[in-house]
């Protein structure tokens, strides 16, 4: 029942969005990546278009989806990123997720 209704909401959102990137939107706010991050402005972690400017133009999708599951500080910063393993977001959804907030 919770996974349908999980299921559901995420096709909704999918729906609503209509963007090409709704579906790492949804993998982001399922795996709490927003409770640290918003697109246009900093919380306890860099917005999403910073780190789209700091990168522009670098090849750095493998770097960054190894420092999402690893955690780390040092870019932005001395406060680190606690881990997020594939328990919270999965392979597909991560990389998906990293190309959405490059292009932010
Ligand atoms: C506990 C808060 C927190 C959570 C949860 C979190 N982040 Fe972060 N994130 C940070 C902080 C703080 C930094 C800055 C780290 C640094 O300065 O190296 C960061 C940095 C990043 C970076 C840039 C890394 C770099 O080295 O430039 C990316 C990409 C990123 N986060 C994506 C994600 C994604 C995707 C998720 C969800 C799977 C996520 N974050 C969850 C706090 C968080």
């Amino acid at each position: 029942m919770k996974a349908l209704l999980s299921a559901a909401v995420m096709a909704a959102f999918a729906l609503s969005s209509g963007a090409a990137f709704a579906d790492a939107d949804a993998a982001m706010n399922k795996a709490g990546c927003m409770a640290c991050h918003a697109k246009d402005k900093k919380i306890v972690g860099p917005a999403f278009k910073d780190i789209a400017a700091k990168y522009k133009g670098q090849d750095v999708a493998a770097k960054l989806f190894d420092k999402v599951r690893k955690g780390g500080s040092g870019s932005f910063g001395p406060i680190p990123m606690s881990p997020n393993g594939p328990d919270k977001i999965a392979d597909q959804d991560l990389k998906d997720a990293i190309a959405a907030i490059l292009k932010s």
